[in-house]
């Protein structure tokens, strides 16, 4: 049976976590993952989350099946943070949230739903986007092609390219966004980019899933959500897969969410019927705890204010760990100006280091970075950051 079963290629993210755990050298620092780690390299554990785990555990209850869709007070928590408690559309019923498994969890879902609503439907993802987002619409089916974003010259969008791309493509084309901090490159467009997007999105008849695994660690957890305003705004029907993965430091407990905004909340019970058939065929329904850990910090005031609190300590961190990295670069007598490092949001930077640079920083160092030349800001810190730049100078 498996006698013609092909190895499959290491995935280009976490195999680089398998590389880097089975590697002996005691310097090595991993900037490969996307993974927010304190200034002691540590991976916290967020007060919000000990102490809503510790009301838990007060009151331990019995582990049933959660409803397909999964807890009603975290998928109602979910809207409130993505959409705003007020939103007419949350009101109106008009939003069909899932729990998912991560934001990875979320996207499939959406995408294997698209798949039966429109399964002749093609699929544009950024040049370049993570690299799970070709790989995971191609598993559910869809043909993916990209639509320009990153310009390298201009160290910045290739905004004309991207609006040209989207007038192009067919009615009814799924068009994959990152919402905020975007996913390998660190720009993000201006909401005066967005309005001509959302404007293109309307009159080419566009289906626009946003993608936003990094809410909060952009400008704010607002600031980085308005997009999804603009796009309400609009009056476009929606998709939007959440993460708490970064958010909450909640990594292994794959918690994350899809919402659909429909039409009507009559339009929104069909679609919500749908994604429970996708989800009961794929896990049957989702695990409870660390959706329900989201659910308490987010509907617990103090818990929430403590939460918003620690997710601005890890953004202020990840920011001056860009503002150190470009000052020590510059230090190390690198020509270049890398001053766009600092421009960039959310946890990754596009560091323009060539996939050769990259590998050598791997095999020399043990300094792991993406192949694409992408590196995880959030995971410098005032111990490493030296040994890093040293490592870049050496192969720059
Ligand atoms: C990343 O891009 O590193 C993260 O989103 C983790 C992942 O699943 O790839």
């Amino acid at each position: 049976l498996f006698a013609a079963v092909e190895m499959a290629p290491r995935d280009p993210i976490l195999g680089l976590n398998e590389q880097f755990n089975a590697d002996p050298n005691p310097n090595k620092v991993n900037l490969g993952v996307g993974v927010y780690y304190d200034d002691n390299g540590k991976l916290p554990l967020l007060k919000c989350v000990a102490a809503a785990e510790k009301q838990m555990l007060e009151a331990p209850k019995a582990r049933g099946y959660l409803p397909i869709d999964g807890i009603a007070a975290y998928d109602k928590a979910v809207q409130g943070l993505v959409f705003g408690a007020d939103s007419g559309a949350v009101k109106a019923g008009r939003i069909a949230t899932v729990q998912g498994l991560g934001g990875t969890g979320g996207l499939k879902v959406g995408a294997d739903f698209l798949k039966k609503v429109d399964p002749n439907a093609k699929v544009l993802i950024s040049d370049p986007s993570w690299e799970n987002h070709r790989a995971l619409f191609e598993a559910a089916g869809f043909p993916v092609a990209t639509y320009p974003y990153y310009d390298a010259a201009k160290r910045g969008i290739d905004f004309e390219g991207m609006l040209a791309a989207l007038e192009a493509a067919s009615a009814r084309t799924i068009v994959v966004l990152h919402a905020c901090c975007h996913n390998p490159t660190g720009y993000d467009l201006t909401l005066e980019q967005w309005k001509q997007v959302i404007e293109t999105v309307k009159t080419r008849n566009l289906v626009p899933f946003l993608d936003m695994a990094y809410q909060g660690f952009g400008e704010g957890i607002a600031e980085d959500g308005a997009v999804i305003g603009l796009f309400m705004d609009a009056g476009l029907d929606i998709f939007v897969s959440t993460s708490f993965s970064k958010s909450f430091s909640l990594y292994g407990e794959r918690v994350g969410a899809l919402s659909v905004v429909a039409a009507s909340k009559e339009e929104a019970e069909r679609v919500l019927s749908q994604l429970k058939r996708v989800i009961r065929t794929n896990y049957s329904n989702p695990p409870i705890h660390g959706a329900q850990v989201v659910a308490t910090v987010l509907t617990t005031p103090e818990l929430r204010k403590q939460w918003e609190q620690e997710l601005a300590e890890m953004r202020v961190r990840i920011k001056q760990m860009r503002t150190t990295l470009v000052e020590k670069l510059q230090a190390a007598g690198i020509r270049q100006d890398m001053s766009f490092i600092t421009q960039q949001k959310g946890m990754f930077s596009y560091s323009g280091l060539t996939k050769e640079q990259m590998q050598r920083l791997r095999s020399e160092f043990g300094v792991y970075g993406v192949d694409s030349g992408r590196i995880c800001v959030a995971a410098l810190n005032s111990k490493n950051i030296d040994y890093v730049v040293d490592a870049v100078a050496k192969v720059s």
